[in-house]
């Protein structure tokens, strides 16, 4: 869609991110604090009765919506900048509400915490969403394991320790799929137990690395977490701690990928290499350069790129997280790529809005797609059907000839902090337009010159998550 083109009154039901595409891309990009691991962080200041403070927070709605949970809960919540202080102290309920718990599949990880600390929890099932069913067999059969009766009743999980004084029991135990909200809840509830638990098959994410550097300031005693089997030794209780979480890497990932979609430069930071180490291969597979600058990564990308075959895996192997993102980028990238999505049963829906750009992409209809790639992608009107989706889109449209309009935005809100805003900073033309403004501002925003100065919108950041 060209910019001429745009005649007819935008549909605003919903706001709109509107990118003019083909702008280079120059700068620097900062990288905020991992949302998949604060998520699990947060859940873990449960754990104990004095103070938790974590640096280094993303501002996101996911996080707003994981605060709500544990206010509920008795905790007490604050933000000092981008620092959060949650106190445990308070927690006298163990029964968060679906009205709650049903805005974030990441609550269900409270079941573990809860457990440990009341010796009781009744935590409403997160049922599935858009990428697949998404279930909790693993985090339920390693608390039977350690001692907990399950029951579920009207979508509500019912665990009560029954060892002695209501503590679990440490066990080994072997996790059919290194899932990584069951090593993160199982991991949790061991600290507290007696006795030593083994998970084996666990997740190796550097999250889940994350997870057990916060348990480990808080005084548990944890060993190999980071590989697939971790020993965790039951202590009586958990102090406080201060701890910063780790970049995001699927944000810096997100990133690098957008720059080589834009065919530019840029420099992004803070990245842990070594969190990356699969994307960053690709990137170079492709035709990017690549090299470390200070605590961060500068990405060099040409004129054109080399498609190339991908498999997403659990860590280390290439994240599903990036796997739509980098689809965006293969759509534009010379000759055929393969891309398998290995993790979830349903994480191609970004396949269909990416045709509509113009990409050349075919399926086998459940988790492989065959990218031909094309000279140009064109702007048209398209909706991120979740939260990477949304972003895969969005790099789209830093590529594509035009204007591309990006609804969705709630999805992405969950993921990407003000995501317009830093791109605009590194040179993008893109603006959100909100649904409370009449369509003719978005007409003008598009046929006109499009300003793209800032003021020209509320600013997003009073609404996303300000209002925790
Ligand atoms: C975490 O989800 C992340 N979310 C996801 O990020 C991420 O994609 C995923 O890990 C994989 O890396 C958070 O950390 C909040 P899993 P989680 O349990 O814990 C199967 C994003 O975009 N499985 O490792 O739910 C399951 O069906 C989100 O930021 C079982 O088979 O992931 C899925 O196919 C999306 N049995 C696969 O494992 C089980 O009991 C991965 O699930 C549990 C899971």
């Amino acid at each position: 869609m060209t910019l001429a083109a745009l005649n007819s009154p935008v549909d605003l039901d919903q706001s709109q991110l509107f990118i003019v595409g083909q702008q280079r891309l120059e700068g620097e990009l900062h990288v905020n604090g991992a949302k998949n691991s604060a998520l699990a962080l947060m859940a873990a200041s449960a754990l104990s009765h004095e103070p938790v403070r974590l640096r280094n927070m993303p501002d996101l709605t996911d996080i707003g919506a994981m605060a709500k949970i544990l206010v509920s809960l008795g905790m007490g919540f604050h933000l000092e900048g981008s620092s959060a202080v949650l106190r445990g102290g308070g927690l006298t309920s163990h029964d968060p509400s679906y009205d709650l718990t049903r805005k974030l599949r990441a609550s269900f990880f409270l079941i573990g915490p809860l457990l440990a600390r009341h010796g009781v929890a009744k935590v409403p099932l997160p049922g599935g969403c858009r990428i697949g069913s998404r279930p909790v067999r693993e985090h339920n059969k390693g608390l039977q394991a350690m001692g907990a009766r399950i029951s579920m009743k009207d979508g509500v999980v019912s665990a009560e320790a029954q060892g002695n004084h209501g503590r679990l029991q440490g066990c080994s135990i072997h996790l059919d799929y290194p899932s990584v909200g069951a090593t993160e809840t199982l991991m949790m509830a061991a600290t507290l137990a007696e006795g030593e638990t083994v998970l084996n098959n666990a997740a190796q994410e550097p999250e889940v690395m994350d997870l057990a550097g916060l348990l480990k300031t808080m005084g548990a005693r944890i060993q190999g977490a980071g590989s697939s089997t971790i020993r965790i030794a039951g202590v009586k209780q958990l102090h406080g701690a201060d701890y910063a979480v780790i970049p995001d890497r699927i944000e810096a990932g997100t990133f690098l990928i957008a720059a080589a979609a834009a065919r530019s430069r840029l420099h992004v930071t803070p990245v842990e290499t070594s969190h990356l180490s699969a994307v960053l291969a690709k990137l170079e597979e492709m035709g990017c350069s690549i090299s470390p600058q200070g605590q961060g990564l500068t990405i060099t990308t040409p004129g054109q790129l080399r498609g190339c075959e991908l498999r997403t895996q659990p860590f280390p192997g290439f994240p599903t997280d990036l796997q739509a993102p980098f689809m965006a980028l293969l759509s534009t990238a010379e000759g055929d790529s393969f891309v398998t999505e290995t993790v979830f049963e349903n994480r191609l829906q970004h396949v269909a809005e990416l045709q509509r750009m113009g990409a050349q992409i075919h399926t086998n209809g459940v988790n492989a797609a065959h990218v031909k790639g094309v000279p140009m992608l064109s702007g048209v009107p398209v909706t991120g059907t979740d939260l990477r989706a949304a972003a895969a889109l969005v790099i789209a449209g830093l590529a594509a000839d035009g204007v591309t309009q990006v609804g969705g935005l709630e999805n992405l809100d969950r993921g990407y902090a003000r995501l317009e805003e830093r791109l605009q900073s590194v040179g993008a033309r893109i603006n959100r337009i909100d649904a409370t403004q009449t369509a003719q501002t978005a007409q003008t925003a598009l046929t006109g010159s499009l300003d793209l100065s800032y003021s020209s919108i509320p600013d997003p950041s009073q609404g996303a998550c300000r209002n925790w």
